[in-house]
């Protein structure tokens, strides 16, 4: 039923072709072609925390490229952003190299261990077990983070990694006072922070969450970020760190193999790239879901003329094309290593052709109408930076260790706090994890797969203007990602983009996630007619950008106004 609702759009979309009613009507040439031969002359940096932003200004000073400062951000977030990102876990990464006029995408996404059994997640009753797929050893994938930044200093760097790694060794070694959310994080998080005698004695000194103002030292990390820098690859998936990661994991409970190390390699894929009313949006593939869905969404919007429109009925239509695009998530995307995704078709404007057209002018669609269900609230770990350089080299990397200081369980002796991003993987068939989303055989785990993630680091180039955009945000990370687009489209600068109000749709379940204040009255009595039922959410990300103007050659950097710690920077 699913699949032939599907088929019948697609058909709708063929027969109406591009000169159907809704049929994408683009007055703005393609802008494919755009050479930036052109150079900023100054950099940007947008991250989470104001340590990292400077670390990667420091690496910049010392004769790096953004691949250099990414590298000096992304380690040092380890360090002071351990609830969000660390070299315990993984990120992607959206890269523009100016010198070729290239775009690549690096995917140091975490990989399921040899192991892997799905009988672990699931409690006696075959409902999904939160604590194993959450907490502890057995929610850790098999970290890519260190690997990714072994391939971007490698192939893309001008460094060699002790100078772009040392920033995060020396934070770590001198230490440095942990900001609010840390503290917080801490506080969330106490309870499994002492089921694991490694983890306690790293954030819980002295039994109790460290106070504001304490100096914080990370010896261990800083010894691990050490060997790395000396030896590469190898001084985290073999020798000593890969030998403390293995025994401390399997000492818990965990199954991980030597082998599962050495054979984790950072891959480079073909980045998504989307057309949209003249701007190229350059944007994360599978094994994210993110860049599919916001290129699908931006297909089925490029039909419609939305700088034409009143707030309710531009709304409306953004929240269709969601609504639509994680519905295809649910059931087609995982790791492309081991699945075939149908990328051609969802990615066709004939495919948004057909979906747009099953978009009722005035009415919601319920999701019912098109599959089955499930949902619950997301989070805000994880995080987003973005940089451009003086050549006009571009970064937008998002990392994540995936919930709140990941699986909280760090491997004794490495400083290594892992990731719980087993969780990402359908391991119960459409039951929802804990975004809520919904996963069906394509992201079910298997042996070396990489669970799927909404990461979606993107860079947009524009007639005049390019952006570099990104954030956490578990689910929601693709539709602020698209809003932040939209908002850049229509004009916002780095501040308005990352300030934007937020909005949020994801099939399932079929209720409108909104921050608060984003629709006047009349807006929201508007879809409130139309079907719509919201609900209250809060946070909403913590969005870095980058924009340079290519006509004025100034750059503009913003974190995200909704919280404190982030450093937007230009000099
Ligand atoms: O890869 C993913 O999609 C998730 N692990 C991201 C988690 C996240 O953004 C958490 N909170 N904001």
């Amino acid at each position: 039923m699913k699949l032939a609702l599907r088929w019948q759009a697609l058909l709708i979309g063929f027969l109406l072709g591009t000169s159907g009613a809704f049929a994408a009507d683009n007055p703005i040439p393609s802008n494919h072609a755009v050479q930036l031969a052109q150079r900023p002359g100054h950099a940007g940096i947008a991250s989470a925390n104001a340590l990292a932003t400077e670390a990667g200004f420091e690496v910049l000073a010392k004769g790096g490229n953004a691949f250099d400062a990414a590298v000096a951000v992304a380690s040092t977030l380890s360090i002071v952003e351990p609830e969000s990102s660390g070299i315990g876990g993984g990120f992607m990464a959206t890269m523009h190299i100016a010198a070729s006029n290239r775009d690549v995408f690096v995917d140091a996404r975490e990989m399921a261990p040899a192991a892997v059994d799905a009988k672990d997640y699931l409690n006696p009753d075959g409902t999904p077990n939160r604590d194993t797929s959450l907490k502890g050893p057995l929610s850790a994938g098999i970290p890519g983070e260190p690997a990714g930044l072994v391939w971007i200093a490698k192939h893309y760097g001008k460094l060699p990694l002790s100078a772009s790694l040392a920033p995060a060794i020396r934070t770590a070694r001198d230490g440095f006072k942990p900001d609010s959310r840390l503290l917080g994080s801490i506080q969330e998080e106490q309870k499994n922070l002492m089921r694991w005698p490694a983890s306690a004695a790293k954030y819980l000194p002295d039994g109790k969450v460290p106070a504001a103002g304490d100096i914080w030292r990370d010896p261990d990390q800083a010894h691990t970020l050490e060997l790395l820098a000396q030896y590469g690859d190898s001084g985290f998936y073999s020798g000593e760190t890969a030998q403390k990661l293995v025994d401390a994991v399997n000492s818990a409970g965990g199954h991980w193999t030597l082998k599962d190390l050495a054979s984790y390699r950072a891959k480079e894929r073909t980045p998504i790239v989307v057309d949209y009313r003249g701007y190229k949006i350059i944007t994360a593939p599978p094994p994210s879901s993110g860049g599919v869905a916001i290129a699908q969404i931006l297909n089925i919007l490029s039909g419609f003329d939305l700088s034409q429109m009143d707030k309710a009925h531009r709304v409306h239509l953004e929240i269709e094309a969601m609504r639509r695009a994680f519905r295809d998530h649910n059931d087609y995307l995982g790791d492309p290593d081991f699945v075939k995704m149908p990328l051609d078709m969802l990615l066709s404007p004939y495919y948004a052709d057909g979906l747009r057209q099953s978009i009722l002018p005035d009415k919601a669609t319920p999701s019912s109408m098109l599959a089955p269900s499930s949902g619950q609230d997301p989070g805000m770990h994880t995080t987003h930076f973005s940089i451009i350089d003086a050549d006009g080299n571009m970064v937008a990397i998002t990392s994540t260790v995936n919930y709140v200081l990941g699986s909280t369980f760090v491997a004794q002796g490495t400083g290594v706090l892992l990731n719980d991003e087993m969780d990402d993987f359908a391991l119960v068939p459409n039951k929802p994890n804990v975004y809520g989303l919904l996963g069906s055989k394509a992201n079910a785990p298997e042996p070396g797969k990489r669970m799927l993630s909404s990461m979606s680091p993107s860079i947009v180039i524009g007639p005049d203007r390019t952006a570099v955009i990104g954030s956490p945000g578990g689910s929601t990370i693709i539709t602020q990602v698209l809003e932040g687009i939209l908002a850049f489209v229509d004009g916002g600068d780095a501040h308005q983009v990352a300030a934007h109000k937020r909005f949020h749709h994801q099939f399932m379940p079929d209720v409108v996630m909104v921050e608060p204040g984003v629709f006047d009255a009349a807006t929201t009595d508007a879809l409130t007619r139309m079907g719509y039922t919201f609900k209250d959410r809060e946070p909403w990300g913590f969005m870095n950008v980058v924009i340079w103007d290519r006509r004025s050659n100034k750059l503009d950097a913003a974190s995200d106004p909704r919280r404190a710690d982030g450093l937007g920077k230009v000099q």
